[in-house]
């Protein structure tokens, strides 16, 4: 497995490829966990070539986000890296990727980027496309894989794929998930026991939404028994609760299957920010 710093020394690497060699890519903030491994796993399966980027990325996180402390683990990301048989490492420094300083391209959104995270977190998606943009950019992969923990941002992806024709295939995973259900995350790391135990907020409240899902009448009802079950968990502060249609992210107005609704949550579990979704059919 090879590791790169810079973007010549691995455009080099890149020219190398045959055309016949399909590339796949993984981009990550690094932190790598199971969720990671399972993309990495699908992206080593389908590619000739595997490369993983692992860039915590300035321009996606707000003033008062976790920035300097999201976790750093470079050393240990590689070694799970190359016992997944990995080829390339792309990690580079921000100055590499952001020379001048953090550069403010601003991307239109269709306003797919100003509903969900999006209200919490302004600019989030402009700064994950200006990575995502740059980072095809320079790896030039023939694949691309995402997982559907973070829903919004696989769409958005998938639109400026589309908009902007990038000769890349943007591959939904699947939610990897602890045995009790808590989805995946590096930010899963910052919980006490107690907020670990409250952060099945998220998935206990989806899944019995889905469950009792003919005993709701409208989409009203539904947000009544999310605030209802909130009042379980003391130490979770519910920071939106949605129902979209699953594929352009619009809101539902009913609950039918022929709306192809998804419930979308996230939550503050003391101060860790947890995300989490679920098709309802
Ligand atoms: O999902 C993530 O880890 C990040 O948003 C991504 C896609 C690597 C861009 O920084």
């Amino acid at each position: 497995m090879k590791i790169f710093h810079d973007i010549s020394s691995f455009r080099e690497e890149r020219k190398q490829l045959l055309p016949t060699q399909k590339l796949g890519l993984v981009p990550t903030m690094g932190a790598l966990h199971a969720g990671h491994a399972s993309l990495v796993k699908q992206a080593v399966a389908e590619n000739e070539v595997t490369a993983v980027s692992i860039f915590v990325n300035p321009t996606q996180f707000g003033p008062n986000e976790d920035l300097s402390k999201y976790p750093r683990s470079l050393e240990q990301d590689c070694a799970l890296l190359e016992s997944l048989g990995v080829d390339w490492v792309f990690a580079p420094a921000p100055r590499e990727i952001y020379p001048e300083k953090e550069s403010e391209i601003i991307f239109s959104l269709r306003s797919m980027d100003r509903k969900l995270c999006g209200r919490s977190r302004p600019g989030h998606f402009n700064g994950v496309i200006q990575v995502v943009s740059i980072l095809f950019n320079i790896i030039q992969p023939d694949r691309a894989y995402f997982g559907l923990k973070d829903y919004q941002q696989f769409q958005i992806i998938r639109q400026m794929v589309n908009d902007l024709h990038f000769p890349v295939q943007a591959v939904p995973c699947p939610i990897i998930r602890e045995e009790d259900g808590l989805a995946l995350s590096s930010r899963n790391v910052y919980l006490s026991s107690q907020e670990r135990i409250q952060s099945l907020f998220l998935i206990h409240t989806l899944k019995a939404i889905k469950q009792k899902l003919e005993d709701f009448q409208t989409v009203t009802d539904v947000k009544d028994f999310v605030h209802h079950t909130l009042a379980q968990y003391p130490l979770v502060k519910l920071d939106y609760f949605e129902l979209l249609n699953d594929k352009n992210l619009a809101e539902v107005d009913s609950l039918t299957a022929s709306s192809s609704p998804r419930a979308f949550i996230a939550a503050f579990v003391g101060k860790t920010r947890l995300i989490d979704n679920l098709a309802l059919y």
